[in-house]
């Protein structure tokens, strides 16, 4: 994992001012930056239909400007349906994705309208006897790659050498498993992954024929798609060449779809922290913010990341530093043995590329309020003050 680093910012006033108005902690959504990283991604994959995997950043504006780009949706609970009921999303654009769901989840997705769900065991493919008229199935494979910073095959997707079978059975019980689908992990440093993943993919669909099966018409690719925090990683245009090539291989009748979440929102988001509090311990500097590890900086647990920091001192002289968050525990540390320079009570930090992972994954601990969500909009910086549980839908304007 890479160290956090700390930089000079130069926005200092303009953090100033948005502080002034919005409070801290916030996090600042870029509306702008999600439509610029969805374009990106559809120019470097151009025949994949994007399904945004809403739980980077469950967040209502961005469902909006997503859908209104042309974007589909990956959703994995009934919290995530609700949330597109109410933003009017058309079912027709989701597929749910868990490979692990209880039957009044099933039914639920149903009422909705979607049709697509996945499964990656018999157990999952027998709960779709009674529903078999109404679905089309992916099948997941599991992938572990060793470059990717979360591994998200070591708990779902079954091994390719089991898909036969599985499709097989399905023929069997007449329901239909229309296409595959893998996760290579999220933040993937390199493509090779997602390359083996789609070369056996092809052969799988190629033999699934002669299992007795309908043509499969579907290949989901998943998401990994990387985003540069601070480490060096390659543009999407050349991080996605070898997957294009990839895809042009597969039979002309599948069509291929993939679900982003990091790469839409990371970048699009900032967090926004005062200082609190400060104190000498140990010959370093301690700097006390109003959010850290229980709440946008959960992704440095759950999601690994490491975001870069920026300060707004122009102070010559560095000490050796700590920056915390707010709650009682010990572990809420964001970077240690930093040297900054001398911070005072009441000034800005900011966090970048904190759109995925962060807000999402917030805690209440200590009854501390959550950071606000400040969308900002090209046309005009408005707020969208919403708690954790509004993330999830119940926004206050
Ligand atoms: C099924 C599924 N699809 C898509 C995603 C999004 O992945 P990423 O953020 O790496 O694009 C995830 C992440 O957990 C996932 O579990």
């Amino acid at each position: 994992m890479q160290p956090t680093t700390v930089k000079q910012g130069v926005k200092g006033h303009y953090y100033r001012k948005l502080a002034e108005t919005y409070g801290t902690p916030a996090l600042l959504i870029d509306c702008r930056m999600v439509r610029h990283q969805y374009l990106l991604l559809k120019s470097a994959l151009p025949d994949v239909h994007l399904y945004y995997a809403i739980k980077a950043l469950p967040h209502p504006k961005v469902i909006e400007v997503l859908a209104a780009l042309g974007a589909g949706f990956e959703i994995a609970s009934s919290g995530e349906i609700n949330l597109l009921h109410r933003a009017r999303i058309a079912p027709r654009t989701t597929i749910h994705t868990h490979p692990i769901k209880r039957d009044p989840d099933i039914r639920q997705a149903l009422r909705f309208g979607c049709t697509t769900f996945v499964i990656d065991n018999t157990e999952e493919l027998l709960k779709f006897i009674p529903y078999k008229h109404r679905v089309g199935l992916l099948l997941r494979l599991s992938f572990q790659s060793s470059d990717a910073v979360v591994d998200l095959s070591r708990k779902f997707g079954c091994c390719p050498d089991d898909a036969p079978g599985l499709i097989h059975l399905a023929a069997r019980l007449g329901i239909h498993i229309k296409g595959l689908t893998f996760h290579a992990g999220s933040q993937c440093t390199n493509p090779s992954m997602h390359v083996h993943a789609i070369n056996v993919c092809n052969q799988i669909i190629r033999q699934s024929r002669g299992l007795g099966a309908a043509p499969m018409s579907m290949l989901d690719i998943g998401g990994g798609f990387p985003v540069a925090y601070d480490s060096r990683i390659p543009d999407i245009e050349t991080f996605t060449a070898p997957i294009r090539q990839a895809l042009n291989q597969l039979p002309p009748n599948v069509r291929v779809a993939a679900e982003p979440g990091r790469f839409l929102v990371a970048p699009a988001g900032t967090a926004m922290m005062s200082i609190i509090g400060k104190a000498w311990r140990n010959d370093r500097l301690w700097y006390y913010l109003d959010d850290g590890i229980y709440g946008l900086f959960s992704g440095q647990v759950f999601d690994h990341a490491r975001y870069p920091m920026e300060i707004f001192s122009t102070s010559p002289k560095v000490y050796p530093s700590v920056l915390a968050g707010p709650t009682c525990d010990s572990i809420d540390v964001i970077v240690e043995d930093v040297m900054l320079p001398e911070l005072e009570i009441g000034e800005i930090v900011i966090g970048r590329q904190m759109g995925a992972y962060t807000a999402a994954s917030a805690t209440s601990f200590n009854s501390l309020p959550p950071a606000k969500v400040v969308v900002i909009d090209s046309r005009q910086t408005r707020s969208l003050e919403t708690g954790r549980a509004d993330i999830a839908g119940q926004t206050q304007n």
